[in-house]
């Protein structure tokens, strides 16, 4: 029982395990007859060459099964030590580094020792399976070794053993990308025994870790992303209970190398951001700003496609890169918001009411002398107008005096002329300008713009900136006659070992979740690391502790009788580094701890991702055996597995271990049999931050966009086009965002839900704009609207949404009634033009006729922009169903999200 509390390591080493299995069955017997052996511990051979060695190292290969030392109180000290030859890559959501190394150990064999000069040879390279192999495991190591395996071991004449191996390191690795590009990684090899403890085996350092660092920099091949900056060493300290695991630890630090990052990410993004702010530079008042932007945004957006998988992608941690990227998103969107605003202050302004004083105070006055512009001076275009008319009178009256009767009638031609000329100019001053509250918005504008121009500027500079069977009886003390007496019940692997069969065997299961490798939404399976413990009472194999002088022995796994325990939800071979050997005590008890990667089939409910907690389920039963011959039983508590795993998992990911529920279930069967199963419920949650950043901010962005697109003034603005744009940009967002997207087949994430909605908003917004530009552009020459319309829509409607109808008859007839005089006094001037046609010269034909060209233009202007009732009525129809739907837009965005994210707040508290 102690033992598996004491007990928090586990990993893997492939070579060390398998070989031994082979040669165990019979490998005790002789130890009768060798007793002479195990005390002196010394080879002699007949002749000095290789074959007599062989001959004579032969009895020792019947001791594999144990650690070669004559007394149980030797620690075998295992050197280790490794050159890293390759850095493959890093996966930052698995949290998993990927090295080549090559490994070297060396320990001493007491079993073993020869006179060089008797055998002739100091060394003699034999195979692995042939000896005891020390289980050392790299502790973060989290798959199989997939490396080629080398099947022999160096052995010298003072017992000492040389094993080296390449490996291939999949160890996890809390890896820290909020730096990303320009980060450090910082990751551990522990090195340690899964199950010898620190009185057994202890772990020490081969060569210094300079050396280490040195001999990897020279033969490292593999230049790739990555560059190793050193390695370090760390020993656990010594204690005196020596009831510990003893570790090694490498510390490797390594050094992403940043310049296609910079080339690829940083530079294209910072020239957007540049294109963005010299946009600013486009005068508002004649270029469509607002889709310049839009066309950038969309730009922006296909640029994050791009370069989406060049970034990491990891659940704990955003990496300062996408906030950098967000940042310019939300800049771009924001200065995109302005635009829309001016745009709207620009060609609505004239309808607006004066601007109030505060406004014209703080803004006009005292931000305007900020940035450099002072208020216009109203009274400007006035002055201009009238120095114009004065001087088209100054020019006209002393001709007028002074000239010919045919000067005479061509400067009346010319007055004409210019009068009709100045007619049409006021008109269009009129209507396209608006009065002086126009100009002094526009003057708000042009100031807003520039302080927006400088907070660009600052911000960009701020952006620069992880019982009762007989007892064995030893024929002297010593774990070596000990082990001769264990073959007995070593012959007896194959039935359970118990003396009556009616007695059942308890089997005592508990584990350590040591990581959250990843959840296939597609595949609902969850793959995790545990190291697993059982315990059960082996009758077989007791013995006196004193007569032995030895109280447990380690031997491998092969050898004795081991439950049929399977996780239930197991989908795949364990891929778990091999851990042979097992802990046997004197009273029979047996602890089995090895490694596992799990991969389980979990029925994962992915409906509120991102902000989702998966209850998975393993449920360890026998598979064959019912309760008369296995019962299970709880090693620890639940909570105590919990407290071990949240303090034992170093990897970070995506997945946060938050509680574990055990529970024993009888399951009976029709035939009378019930068996055993113990149900571990593991609660994990997401870190959702990641996805909030990269996928719901960015649609947020382009909904407030959407939203804010209803303030361009419709008459004057192509606002379907631009949504269009928007629309595009959102389906390019939506494709880059795929892969983050779960996918299963049973249920549709709320997030999906929500992404939907947000495109069928802005399709809906968008088909509106189509429609309210209909009104607004096309109705010039459709009927007068019925009189219902009239009625509710702009009487009634108008009224709720306060677009009141206008009184347009009193700009209609201000506007008409002095052009009808006009047109009255120049038909009279065409009609004594006329009269007088045959003493014209030809200059004042000339004239003549360009006077009538310019009356029927003038005309023509005057019907172009007068207004027919009923096209002001369908104007004001637009915009009265344009602000109603703006309106329920508003309330339907609203409400929809706020349920939406009702729904997630509540998940992700219970
Ligand atoms: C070792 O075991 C083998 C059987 O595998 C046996 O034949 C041999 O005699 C044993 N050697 C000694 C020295 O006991
Ligand atoms: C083992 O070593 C310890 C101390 O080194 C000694 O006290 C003990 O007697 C030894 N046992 C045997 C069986 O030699
Ligand atoms: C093992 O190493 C320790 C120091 O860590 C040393 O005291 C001990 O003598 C060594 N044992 C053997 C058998 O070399
Ligand atoms: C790496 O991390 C370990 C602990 O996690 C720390 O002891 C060690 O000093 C770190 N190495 C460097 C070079 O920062
Ligand atoms: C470590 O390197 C130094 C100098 O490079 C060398 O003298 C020393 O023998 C090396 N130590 C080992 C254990 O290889
Ligand atoms: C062990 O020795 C005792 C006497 O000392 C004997 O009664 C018993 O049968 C022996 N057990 C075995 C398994 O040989
Ligand atoms: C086995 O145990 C059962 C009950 O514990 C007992 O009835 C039976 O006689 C025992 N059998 C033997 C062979 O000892
Ligand atoms: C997980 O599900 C099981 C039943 O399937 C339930 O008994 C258990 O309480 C759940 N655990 C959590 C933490 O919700």
């Amino acid at each position: 029982m102690q033992r598996s509390t004491f007990r928090i390591m586990t990993s893997k080493d492939k070579a060390s395990k398998v070989p031994l299995s082979s040669t165990m069955p019979a490998v005790v017997v002789s130890i009768i007859f060798m007793p002479a052996l195990c005390s002196t511990a010394d080879v002699t051979c007949s002749k000095p060459n290789q074959p007599s060695l062989l001959a004579a190292l032969t009895p020792i290969f019947n001791l594999s099964a144990i650690r070669p030392v004559l007394n149980q109180t030797t620690v075998t000290n295992v050197s280790v030590s490794f050159t890293l030859y390759g850095i493959l890559g890093v996966d930052e959501k698995a949290q998993l580094l990927t090295t080549y190394i090559w490994l070297d150990y060396w320990w001493m064999n007491e079993f073993i020792s020869w006179d060089q000069a008797q055998c002739g040879a100091k060394k003699i390279s034999l195979p692995k399976e042939k000896f005891w192999l020390p289980d050392i495991v790299i502790n973060e190591f989290m798959e199989e070794n997939k490396a080629p395996s080398v099947p022999y071991v160096y052995l010298y004449n003072d017992g000492a053993v040389h094993d080296a191996m390449p490996v291939r390191v999949v160890s996890s690795c809390n890896l820290n990308i909020y730096t990303f590009p320009f980060d450090v990684q910082n990751c551990s090899l522990t090195f340690n025994s899964y199950i010898y403890y620190a009185f057994e085996i202890q772990v020490l350092l081969g060569s210094p870790a300079e050396n280490i660092t040195e001999d990897s920099k020279s033969v490292m091949t593999t230049m790739g992303e990555w560059e190793l900056l050193d390695i370090t060493a760390l020993k656990t300290p010594n204690n005196d209970t020596m009831l510990y695991i003893d570790e090694l630890a490498f510390y490797i630090r390594l050094r992403r190398r940043a310049t296609m990052y910079v080339v690829n990410l940083l530079l294209p993004s910072c020239f957007l951001i540049t294109v963005d702010l010299f946009s600013f530079l486009l005068p508002p008042q004649s270029v469509d700003r607002s889709s310049f932007k839009m066309t950038l945004i969309l730009g922006y957006t296909v640029f994050l496609l791009i370069m989406n998988d060049l970034l990491p992608i990891t659940g704990n941690t955003i990496p300062l890169i996408n906030v950098f990227f967000s940042l310019c998103l939300a800049l771009m969107v924001a200065s995109l918001l302005e635009t829309i605003l001016i745009t709207n202050l620009f060609c609505n302004s004239a309808g607006f009411s004066p601007v109030p004083r505060w406004i014209r105070v703080l803004i006009l006055k005292i931000i305007g002398c900020l940035v450099c512009m002072p208020q216009k001076k109203p009274k400007d275009s006035v002055q201009r107008t009238s120095t114009v008319v004065a001087r088209g009178e100054s020019d006209g009256g002393p001709r007028e005096t002074k000239g010919s009767s045919e000067d005479n009638k061509a400067l009346q031609e010319l007055r004409s002329l210019n009068k009709v000329l100045l007619d049409i100019r006021v008109q269009v001053e009129q209507q396209q300008k608006g009065k002086q509250s126009s100009e002094d918005w526009i003057q708000c504008c042009l100031m807003k713009i520039k302080p927006s121009k400088h907070l660009c500027i600052l911000v960009s500079l701020l952006m620069i900136a992880s019982c009762s069977s007989a007892a064995l009886n030893c024929s002297q003390p010593g774990p070596t006659s000990l082990l001769s007496s264990l073959q007995t019940a070593f012959d007896l692997s194959a039935i359970r070992p118990v003396v009556n069969m009616s007695t059942p065997t308890t089997v005592s299961i508990g584990f350590t979740l040591y990581g959250i490798l990843g959840v296939d939404e597609k595949a609902q399976v969850l793959t995790t690391y545990i190291w697993q413990n059982l315990e059960w009472q082996n009758e077989f194999t007791t013995w006196n502790a004193e007569e032995c002088g030895v109280e447990w022995v380690a031997i491998p796994r092969t050898l004795l009788w081991v439950p049929d325990v399977v996780i239930n939800e197991f989908m795949e071979k364990n891929t778990a580094p091999d851990v042979p050997y097992t802990y046997l005590f004197y009273s029979g008890q047996v602890y089995d701890n090895q490694p596992v990667r799990v991969v389980s089939s979990c029925r994962l409910d992915i409906y509120l991702f991102p902000f989702d907690i998966q209850n998975c389920t393993f449920t360890f039963n026998s598979y064959i055996h019912s309760i008369y011959d296995i019962k299970l039983d709880n090693l620890t508590s639940a909570e105590e597995i919990l407290k071990n795993s949240q303090d034992s998992m170093t990897t970070m990911g995506e997945w946060e271990l938050i509680g574990i529920k055990s529970e024993l279930k009888r399951i009976e069967t029709l035939d009378g049999f019930a068996y055993d199963e113990l149900h571990f419920y593991i609660s994990v949650r997401r870190h959702p931050i990641m996805y909030v950043v990269n996928l719901l901010m960015p649609s947020c962005f382009l909904i407030t966009v959407d939203l804010f697109s209803f303030m361009l003034p419709a008459q004057d603005i192509d606002r379907s086009l631009f949504k269009m744009t928007l629309v595009l940009g959102y389906t390019v967002f939506l494709l880059s965002t795929n892969n983050l997207l779960p996918i299963t087949g049973n249920t549709i994430p709320l997030i999906n839900v929500f992404l939907s909605l947000c495109l069928i908003l802005m399709v809906s917004s968008m088909m509106e704009a189509i429609l309210i530009t209909n009104f607004l552009r096309g109705s010039a020459h459709y009927a007068p609207p019925p009189c219902w319309v009239r009625k509710f829509v702009i009487g009634v409607l108008g009224q709720i949404v306060r677009l009141p109808a206008k009184t347009s008859q009193q700009g209609d007839t201000v506007i008409e009634n002095p052009n009808k005089q006009e047109m009255e006094d120049l038909s009279q001037v065409a009609e004594e033009n006329e009269k007088e046609q045959q003493n014209e010269d030809e200059t004042v034909e000339v004239l003549k006729n360009l006077g009538s060209d310019l009356q029927v233009i003038h005309l023509q202007v005057l019907q172009h922009l007068k207004a027919t009732p009923s096209y002001e009525e369908w104007i004001q129809f637009g915009l009265v169903i344009d602000r109603l739907l703006f309106i329920f837009y508003i309330i339907f965005i609203t409400v929809s999200f706020i349920s939406i994210i009702l729904i997630w707040v509540n998940s992700y508290k219970t």
